[in-house]
């Protein structure tokens, strides 16, 4: 049984905050993450970067404000900072009223950009030390780090991280969720799968893809699949034959205790995978619509239900991210090394 209402967030880990080409050269945005106002931007000569979204003067938020790529000016008294997060004025000062400014800097995150996206790491703000990273931002595998995704689409679930991340590796739903003419029918098959243990998650140990959705004969073969999912709710599936290699890259990022991001990215080697860009758009939002709508229905049940049971075999994903996500926890207040909870087993169920 898992409690519903231990609502925690990890922390001292990678979290995706959004596609690159959201952040333009010379722009910022706010994006909370974790419940933390984040004020994001690029400079001119388009480095990326992200502080916190408070001015320290009077505390309204640095977003209200006016930014010329090179530094941020609060909206109430002028106070600017540079994109290090570093005060670099105060417009009210005579130039005789000497102050050590670097008192007023903002917080400033990591983040890395990486394959087209954003990442931040979420540094523990309880503990004064912030832990580096036990690991670094998860790759998009056979790609390089230059890449970007040709498709991005983003889907924003009213839920807690858990309930979008648990529905979205759910291998028993499909049947029932996810009934569309163009994905499959509502027949059960068999499936069995291995799963071994990977850094911080798991992986279903690579396969020859069969019983799957029509369209894969596109790829040129039946492919071979491969899904890594990591903490703290990242998902890469590797699609390949002799000829071609599409990649899928699902992430899921919390603002708020209620508010989450998913974000689902495809990259591709197919030459003529430009052709079903206009339709993709189309087909992944009916997709993740149907995740997202099962679990708007989900939160009417949670109101009064506060335990999910979770059952074997087809519940094993689930319980291991309960799991991995405890551990993660547990090992850094323990100040000891990571033991993974995950086993190499093969699971069975139908769907
Ligand atoms: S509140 Fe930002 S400058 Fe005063
Ligand atoms: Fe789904």
């Amino acid at each position: 049984m898992v409690a519903v209402n231990d609502i925690y967030f990890l922390r001292n880990i990678w979290y995706h905050a959004m596609p690159s080409h959201e952040l333009k050269p010379g722009k910022m945005m706010a994006k909370t993450l974790l419940n933390e106002p984040i004020l994001w931007g690029r400079t001119n000569q388009g480095q990326a970067f992200a502080v916190r979204d408070i001015c320290p003067h009077r505390a309204v938020p640095l977003s209200c404000g006016w930014y010329d790529g090179e530094a941020v000016q609060c909206c109430y008294h002028g106070w600017r900072f540079d994109a290090e997060g570093t005060c670099i004025e105060i417009p009210s000062l005579l130039p005789e009223q000497a102050m050590d400014l670097s008192r007023f800097n903002l917080q400033r995150y990591d983040i890395k950009e990486v394959q087209g996206n954003l990442w931040i790491y979420m540094a523990d703000p309880e503990s004064r030390q912030v832990q580096p990273p036990r690991f670094d931002v998860p790759r998009v595998p056979g790609f390089d780090d230059q890449v970007r995704p040709q498709l991005t689409y983003r889907m924003r679930f009213p839920c807690y991280i858990d309930h979008a991340v648990v529905g979205l590796m759910d291998p028993a739903h499909s049947p029932f969720v996810h009934r569309s003419w163009w994905w499959r029918g509502s027949t059960l098959n068999p499936e069995v799968k291995w799963f071994d243990p990977s850094p911080y998650g798991f992986t279903m140990r690579r396969h020859h893809m069969a019983n799957m959705g029509r369209g894969y004969w596109l790829m040129g073969g039946v492919p071979d699949n491969e899904i890594i999912f990591y903490l703290p709710g990242v998902r890469t599936e590797e699609t390949t034959t002799a000829k071609h290699r599409v990649a899928n890259l699902t992430t899921v990022t919390p603002l708020t205790d209620t508010e989450t991001d998913v974000t689902f990215e495809l990259y591709w080697d197919l030459p003529w995978g430009n052709v079903l860009k206009p339709v993709l758009p189309w087909l992944i939002r009916s997709f993740l619509g149907q995740d997202r709508d099962v679990v708007v229905k989900q939160q009417q049940g949670l109101k009064y239900e506060s335990v999910l049971r979770l059952i074997k075999d087809s519940d094993t994903l689930a319980r291991w991210y309960y799991q991995l996500k405890k551990e993660y926890q547990r090992c850094q207040a323990e100040n000891r090394d990571f033991n993974t909870p995950v086993k190499t087993q093969q699971l069975r169920w139908r769907a």
